[in-house]
């Protein structure tokens, strides 16, 4: 099972200001872009609640949640919108259970923070927005090991942030 994170970042590595707004993000289509190729998406339950009804759930393919308690949120599971908990290995074997290889996750820092402390984030693409926040939620929450990359490629998009694809090692 292989998982790509793609998220919006900041120059000096946050994904949203201490409150949590990541409006300054322009990657919306890139966004629905991989999701589509890829068909699943999986994020953290307070990313889903920030943007309940406006962005998520994404139509087209399986929106997983993440959170410590499924069981609370059966009433608002549908067939495109998933509440999923156990380990991230457990979250994962469930997920592919499904019949997905791959899946997108898409933060926030605490959702990813889970991912990487168990080695099971492949590979990262980062949309390297023109702004620095000086403090705010970190790319990978709490997680505070070091974490080595390949670079595979880089690209500027027009709208005026670069996209950097990176292999965890
Ligand atoms: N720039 C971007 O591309 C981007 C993308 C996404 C989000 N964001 C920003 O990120 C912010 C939210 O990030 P966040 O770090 O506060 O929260 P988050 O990662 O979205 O959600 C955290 C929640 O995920 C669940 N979770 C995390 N690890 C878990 C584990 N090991 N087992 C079970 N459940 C687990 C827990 O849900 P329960 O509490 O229900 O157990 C936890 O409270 C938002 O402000 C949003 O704007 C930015």
């Amino acid at each position: 099972m292989k998982v790509i994170l793609q998220n919006a970042v900041t120059l000096d590595g946050f994904i949203a200001t201490l409150d949590g707004d990541s409006d300054w993000a322009a990657d919306d289509e890139e966004f629905a872009a991989l999701f589509n190729k890829i068909g699943c998406i999986l994020i953290g339950r307070k990313t889903y609640e920030q943007y309940k009804g406006d962005i998520f759930p994404l139509a087209g393919g399986v929106n997983y949640v993440y959170t410590h308690d499924p069981e609370k949120w059966t009433a608002e599971a549908t067939q495109e919108l998933r509440f999923i908990g156990g380990s991230p290995h457990e979250a994962l074997n469930n997920i592919q259970k499904q019949g997905f290889d791959t899946v997108m996750l898409a933060g926030g820092g605490e959702i990813n923070a889970s991912f990487a402390q168990a080695g099971l984030i492949d590979e990262m693409i980062l949309h390297v927005h023109p702004l620095l926040l000086g403090k705010g939620i970190q790319l990978l929450g709490p997680y505070n090991q070091p974490l080595n990359l390949e670079f595979i490629s880089s690209q500027f998009n027009p709208k005026g942030f670069v996209q950097n694809h990176y292999k965890v090692k």
